[in-house]
């Protein structure tokens, strides 16, 4: 029974890919994550805006001292993006030199600037491939949402000419034509696309009267959101498709297989319920599958997406409507 699948053009043996997060920052976890049975592994992001401020901190720090020594201060800003990204750099080696799975580093960014020969970093270390994890909110007025979309294509262009790498792009529901997108941006040359990321949530507590972020992990209600676009997108793009976020039990993974995903990213389930999770998935895909007759996931691989469903209204608004309208 093969479980076998396409992940950023690599044959892969699961479906299941564990998403980028604080678990596969870590050399130990990720051994773990591979011989519990994961098909590919993203490691944590390196944050743009991370580096960023890492800059400004030793600009503010050392610009004084160094008002006279441009090369001190092109020293100390150079050591310091040096520190973020060797660590980095050091964790893509030994994944390489300990997993045989697809080790794909991330980098979570809005610009393609200040991190962009680091890209080359990434391919000298090894990396079997980079995901671009991107989220451009449009707080801007200034900006349509063509603007916008444009922004992502330019960044797309930019790393595609940094790097011969396969690129997976990870984004967010919140486009005005997501399936138009999903496909044009398809057409540039990536080789996955990831639906979808998740985002840092704000709440106010109305006692401090402060900020404070809530849900770090996602909860099982976003599954369906996830299943409806997977179902839509699916067989519109040119390249893999990674579909998540509400993943939280094993019969998950069979539905956005069905919906038309090539592979399944799963995080907050693993954090709620350990590794094990993934050794279950497979057991339970491969059960299933045998019940079903199918002797591979490409025999239902998008079964129930949009094209192939003779029920996919179900996946549209009018459907809720009539719903709504019997409940009183
Ligand atoms: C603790 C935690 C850390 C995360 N860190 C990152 C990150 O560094 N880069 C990234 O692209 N996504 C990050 N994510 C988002 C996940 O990769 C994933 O897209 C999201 O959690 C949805 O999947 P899930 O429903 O299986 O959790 C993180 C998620 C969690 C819960």
């Amino acid at each position: 029974m093969g479980i076998s699948t396409k992940f950023m053009g690599f044959n892969i043996k699961s479906p299941i890919v564990v998403g980028s997060c604080g678990l596969t920052s870590n050399i130990e976890t990720l051994k773990k994550i591979e011989q519990a049975g994961a098909g590919a592994v993203i490691l944590k992001s390196l944050f743009e805006e991370q580096i960023t401020q890492e800059m400004n901190v030793n600009i503010k720090v050392y610009s004084a001292n160094f008002s006279g020594y441009p090369e001190a201060y092109n020293y100390i800003q150079e050591h310091t993006k040096g520190e973020a990204i060797s660590n980095y750099i050091n964790l893509i080696k030994e994944a390489k030199k300990n997993l045989t799975i697809p080790v794909i580093a991330s980098i979570n960014c809005i610009t393609a600037s200040e991190w962009l020969p680091f890209v080359k970093m990434v391919e000298d270390a090894g990396a079997d491939g980079i995901e671009l994890n991107m989220f451009i909110l449009p707080s801007d007025i200034s900006l349509s949402h063509e603007d916008i979309e444009r922004l992502y294509e330019d960044i797309v262009h930019i790393i595609k000419r940094a790097t011969s790498l396969p690129i997976s792009l990870k984004i967010s529901h919140y486009f005005s034509s997501l399936t138009r997108f999903a496909q044009k941006i398809s057409w540039l040359g990536i080789t996955n696309l990831n639906i979808f990321n998740r985002f840092y949530q704000s709440d106010i507590n109305i006692d401090t009267l402060e900020t404070i972020p809530v849900n770090i992990k996602s909860n099982q209600d976003e599954l369906f959101n996830t299943i409806r676009w997977t179902a839509i997108i699916s067989p519109e793009i040119r390249c893999n498709l990674t579909s998540g976020s509400g993943v939280h039990k094993t019969e998950d993974v069979i539905k956005l297989l069905l919906a038309g995903a090539d592979t399944v990213q799963i995080v907050s389930v693993l954090y709620d319920e350990g590794l094990n999770f993934i050794v279950e998935a497979n057991n339970k895909l491969q059960k299933w599958m045998e019940q079903k007759g199918f002797s591979s996931i490409n025999q239902f691989k998008g079964k129930l997406s949009v094209k192939k469903n003779k029920d996919a209204s179900a996946f549209h608004r009018v459907q809720f409507m009539k719903y709504y309208s019997g409940i009183e």
